[in-house]
C-alpha cells in the first residue's frame, strides 16, 4: 500500500451534540473497502490504514456495515456473535484501534446493528435446535409446527426477502422433519423474538457492550420488522408480506415503539460521557411518511432516507420526494437524510444512467417500489455511463444541499459504477440462489475499492485475488488516479464536503424554493447560499450578481446545463 499524508488531527469536540442534525456519514463495507493482509478481503487494519482518506474528504462520521463472526451467508447481516470481530476482518483490540484512531480524526463511529435476526451459527438459536420441541430456548426465535396431514407445509404463507418461504422445516437427529423456524431474510437468518424478555435484555447488553468501547451510534437494521403478530397469521389471499400493507402481522408494528425507546433509554444513559449521548439511525424501508414517527425524540434520532434513494430523476418526482420528506420529519422535530446509494441497491452512477432511473413521486408519496423482478428488467437495460456520472455529480451536490445529514456509500465519492458484468460463479448474494437463478442480486456494488495502480487488485489489497473480481475498466478511476484532478468526481465530492463544513448556510435547517421553471429545482438556504438543479433540456443562466461555489459541471460557463448543479453564494 502506498503510504499517504495524514490530515491534522480534529478530534471530536464533546459539546457538539447535535453532531448528527448535519451530519455527512460515510458507509463502509468491511469487506470491499481495504485489505491489508492480502487474503482479498477487507479487514479493519486496512480501514485504519485508509482512514486518512475520509478525513480528507471531509465526512463527519462512519457507518461500518457488520464486522461481526459469522458464516457471512448474507455478506454479515447473519451475525453469530454479536460482541466479536469476524477473524477475517480482524480483533476486538483492531476495533478499538479503529474507533480510537477515527476519533482523533474527528470522525464518529456508528456500527450495525442486526436485531431482527442472527446466524444460524448464533449459539443461542444452536442451543434451541439441540434443545427440541416446547422448551424455553425455542421461545426465543419463532418455532412452530407445520401444517398438513404430517407437518410437512410452512406454518404460514409469509414469504422470505430473498426468494421462497420465510420457513425452514428442522431435521430432527432421526433424519425427519420436524419444527419449522421463521427467517424473514435467508434460511441461515433465523428471526428473534422479541416477546421474549431474554431476547431484549441480550440486546440493551449488546448496545451498552460497544457504546463502552466508544462507537457513537448504531445503524438499526431492518428497524422495522422485529415486531410480529403472535398469531403468525396468514397475510391477505393474494397479497404478499414483501410489499408492507399497513396493519400487516410483520412489518412496522405498533408493539416496535417500546423497543426503540428502550435503546434510546439506554443511549441516553451516555449523555454525560466525553463523547456525549449515543445516537440511532433507522434502516426502515418504509415511506417516509410512515417511518418519520420512529424518529420522534423519545425513539431513534434519524432514519436512512429511502424514498431519495428511490425516486427517479426528475425535477417534479425530487421535488415532491424532499417537500414529503422535510415535512414529514419536521412535524416530529428530526432532521431529515438524504441518501443516493447503499450496498443493497444498484450504485447511483448506473441507475441515473438507466432509461428507468427511479419511481415516481407525487405530493402523496412515491409510487409502488419495483419487485425484485422488475428491478431485474431494468438492470438488463441499456446504461449510458456518462449520462449516469453527469446527473450523479449532480445529485451529489443537490443531496448534499438539502437540510439535514447525506449517506455517502463507499466508492460513490469516486462515480464507481455497478459491476453487472460479475461472472456468475462468483455471486455471493443469497438471493441468486434464492430466486433460482432468476434475480442477480447485490453483489455488483459491493466490488471492492479501486484505491490505485492499473490493474486488479488496484490498491484494495498488496495482493490476493479480491474475494468479488474487479473490473478492468476501473483503470483511471482509482483514488490516486482522481486525487490530484480538479475535475474528478472525488474533487468534486471534497469540495463540496469542504464548503459544507464553513458555510454555515448548509447542514440542519430550512429551505426556501425560488420559482422556477418545471424541470429545475432552484432553493436558498440563510444566509446566502442558493442551489440550482437543472433536469430540462434548457440551459439555465447563473444570475449575474451570483458567485459560482461550486459546479457540477464547468464553472466559467455561466449556466447550468441538463442534468448539471450549482451552488452559488448570493
Ligand atoms: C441490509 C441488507 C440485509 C438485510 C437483512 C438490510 O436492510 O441492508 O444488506 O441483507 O437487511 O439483514
Amino acid at each position: 500500500m502506498t503510504s499517504q499524508p495524514t490530515p491534522t488531527a480534529d478530534p471530536i469536540p464533546a459539546e457538539d451534540t447535535n453532531w448528527w442534525r448535519s451530519a455527512v456519514v460515510y458507509q463502509i463495507y468491511p469487506r470491499s473497502f481495504a485489505d491489508h493482509n492480502g487474503d482479498g478481503t477487507g479487514d479493519v487494519r486496512g480501514m485504519i490504514d485508509r482512514l486518512p482518506h475520509l478525513a480528507e474528504l471531509g465526512v463527519d462520521a462512519i457507518w461500518v456495515s457488520p464486522w461481526y463472526p459469522s458464516p457471512l451467508a448474507d455478506g454479515g447481516y447473519d451475525v453469530a456473535d454479536y460482541r466479536d470481530i469476524h477473524p477475517d476482518f480482524g480483533t476486538l483490540e483492531d476495533a478499538d484501534a479503529f474507533i480510537a484512531r477515527a476519533h482523533e480524526l474527528g470522525l464518529r463511529v456508528l456500527i450495525d446493528l442486526v436485531p431482527n435476526h442472527c446466524s444460524d451459527e448464533h449459539p443461542w438459536f444452536q442451543a434451541a435446535l439441540a434443545a427440541g420441541p416446547g422448551t424455553p430456548e425455542r421461545e426465543l426465535f419463532w418455532f412452530r409446527d407445520g401444517r398438513g396431514v404430517d407437518g410437512e407445509l410452512p406454518p404460514n404463507d409469509w414469504q422470505a426477502m430473498f426468494g421462497g418461504p420465510a420457513w425452514e422445516r428442522v431435521i430432527g437427529p432421526d433424519g425427519r422433519g420436524e419444527q419449522w423456524y421463521l427467517h424473514l431474510f435467508d434460511v441461515r437468518q433465523p428471526d428473534w423474538n422479541w416477546a421474549q424478555p431474554a431476547v431484549a435484555d441480550e440486546f440493551d447488553d449488546i448496545l451498552r457492550f460497544w457504546f463502552d468501547r466508544g462507537i457513537d451510534g448504531f445503524r438499526i437494521d431492518v428497524a422495522d420488522s422485529m415486531a410480529k403478530d403472535p398469531d403468525l397469521p396468514d397475510v391477505a389471499h393474494g397479497t404478499s408480506n414483501l410489499t408492507k400493507s399497513v396493519g400487516s402481522p410483520l412489518w412496522d408494528r405498533p408493539e416496535l415503539d417500546v423497543i426503540h425507546r428502550r435503546w434510546r433509554a439506554v443511549a441516553d444513559e451516555y449523555a454525560d460521557s466525553p463523547q456525549g449521548a449515543r445516537v440511532f439511525v433507522s434502516e426502515a424501508v418504509l415511506p417516509a411518511a410512515r417511518v418519520a414517527h420512529y424518529v420522534t425524540p423519545e425513539r431513534l434520532h434519524t432514519t436512512f432516507n429511502f424514498d431519495a434513494l428511490l425516486c427517479e430523476w426528475t425535477a417534479q418526482s425530487q421535488r415532491h420526494m424532499i417537500q414529503l420528506s422535510l415535512q414529514v420529519h419536521d412535524a416530529v422535530g428530526a432532521p431529515c437524510t438524504w441518501v443516493l446509494s447503499n450496498h443493497d441497491r444498484v450504485r447511483v452512477a448506473t441507475r441515473y444512467g438507466k432509461p428507468i432511473t427511479g419511481v415516481a413521486y407525487g405530493p402523496e408519496g412515491g409510487s409502488r417500489e419495483f419487485t425484485p423482478l422488475e428491478e431485474e428488467e431494468i438492470r438488463a437495460m441499456p446504461t449510458d455511463v456518462a449520462l449516469g456520472l453527469k446527473r450523479a455529480r449532480a445529485a451529489a451536490l443537490l443531496e448534499l444541499a438539502l437540510p439535514g445529514g447525506a449517506y455517502v456509500y463507499q466508492g460513490d465519492e469516486l462515480g464507481l459504477d455497478e459491476v453487472d458484468d460479475l461472472p456468475e460463479e462468483s455471486l455471493q448474494d443469497p438471493t441468486w440462489e434464492r430466486s433460482g437463478h432468476t434475480v442477480h442480486g447485490r453483489d455488483g456494488c459491493r466490488v471492492p475499492i479501486p484505491w490505485s495502480g492499473t490493474t486488479s487488485p488496484f490498491g484494495f489489497g498488496p495482493g490476493g485475488e479480491p474475494w468479488l473480481p474487479m473490473p478492468a475498466r476501473w483503470a483511471g478511476q482509482t483514488v490516486a488516479d482522481q486525487e490530484h484532478d480538479p475535475t474528478s468526481h472525488l474533487a468534486l465530492y471534497r469540495a463540496a464536503l469542504a464548503e459544507r463544513k464553513r458555510n454555515p448556510a448548509l447542514g440542519d435547517g430550512t429551505l426556501s424554493w425560488v420559482a422556477s421553471d418545471a424541470h429545475v429545482l432552484d432553493f436558498t438556504r440563510e444566509p446566502g447560499f442558493r442551489c440550482i438543479v437543472n433536469f430540462g433540456p434548457d440551459a439555465v443562466p447563473i444570475p449575474a450578481d451570483a458567485r459560482v461555489l461550486i459546479h457540477s459541471g464547468d464553472p466559467n460557463s455561466g449556466r447550468v446545463e441538463t442534468d448539471e448543479a450549482v451552488w452559488l453564494a448570493i
